[in-house]
């Protein structure tokens, strides 16, 4: 049986650990610039309905530097584009290659795809959530700071995006202590964040008080693709949300900033904060190229054994 990789909770807390160790010794043979050629003869196949530079690129260059192919389909010129339906495209994509990633809309098209894939689905990110994004944020901060078990996070900014919602997820998961500071408008439900974060959340309305204490700030754009036409009325109402130094200088002194990318400057943070010494948002897009290598040889591999 193929095994997707849809959600953060579609791998144990256990799984994730070994695919953080096994990104080590991946991050490691990079560096030496070693031959690895563990997807040897394998390939990836890549679905982009939105824009993407970080995640397109790291998974390109993270299957052939396992010695695999790997091929994006230009949305706008397949027969997708034309009303080939999904569940066709799944199947016959399945034929060509040993996995597939698809970065989309609603996550019920990614639920479409994943259901006729016959090998297994990686979710590049949706509007409810970017999951290998976070295996990079996490592994960005056992990097720097060892164990990830009671770490203190604060999210400042669009608590109800995707990139919030797997941060709340991942607390949960991991046992963080999420603060999570938005605008009312843009804000979970206690509810919700109660079942996204097992309890690990704790919910505000000032981002400076979510800041104390805590040992990584991070944020994401405040109008996400797709999200377009509400830009003024965001810009609006995330005014004072800004990861600026003033901001940082609640949380702890050692505390450091992560940015999934793109950045807006001078919005959800500040171009001081994005370039400065507290800034891990580099090591952070780098580490998806890392993780994303484990990410494959995971579920490509164990798709072939229990094949
Ligand atoms: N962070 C991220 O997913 O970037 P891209 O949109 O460039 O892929
Ligand atoms: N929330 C952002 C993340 C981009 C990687 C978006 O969906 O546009």
């Amino acid at each position: 049986m193929k095994r997707d990789f849809l959600k953060l909770r579609d791998f144990s807390l256990g799984e994730h650990l070994e695919l953080l160790k096994r990104t080590t010794e991946l991050k490691q043979l990079r560096r030496l610039r070693k031959t690895v050629t563990t997807l040897a003869g394998r390939a990836l196949v890549l679905i982009f309905e939105k824009s993407s530079t970080r995640t397109r690129v790291s998974f390109e260059l993270a299957m052939t530097q396992l010695g695999g192919d790997a091929l994006t389909l230009p949305v706008s010129d397949s027969q997708l584009a034309r009303g080939e339906p999904l569940s066709d495209t799944a199947r016959v994509l399945s034929r060509y290659g040993d996995a597939i990633m698809v970065r989309t809309f609603g996550e019920e098209r990614l639920h479409a795809f994943a259901k006729h894939s016959t090998v297994p689905v990686i979710n590049g990110l949706t509007d409810q959530g970017h999951p290998v994004q976070l295996l990079a944020d996490l592994y960005t901060i056992g990097e720097r700071l060892g164990e990830l078990q009671g770490r203190k996070v604060a999210f400042i900014g669009d608590g109800v995006g995707n990139m919030a919602r797997s941060w709340m997820e991942a607390a949960g998961l991991f046992g963080l202590h999420l603060h999570l500071a938005s605008p009312k408008k843009f804000r979970p439900s206690v509810q919700e964040a109660e079942v996204l974060g097992g309890g690990r959340v704790k919910l505000f309305d000032n981002p400076q008080e979510a800041c104390q204490g805590v040992e990584v700030v991070t944020t994401d754009v405040w109008t996400s693709m797709g999200q377009d036409a509400e830009q003024a009325l965001r810009k609006e109402a995330f005014g004072g949300y800004c990861v600026d130094e003033e901001m940082l200088s609640h949380a702890r002194p050692e505390a450091f900033v992560l940015h999934c990318l793109p950045a807006h400057r001078g919005e959800e943070i500040s171009a001081a904060v994005l370039e400065g010494p507290r800034s891990a948002v580099w090591d952070e897009a780098e580490n998806r190229l890392h993780v994303q290598k484990a990410l494959l040889e995971k579920l490509i591999l164990e798709a072939e054994k229990e094949a």
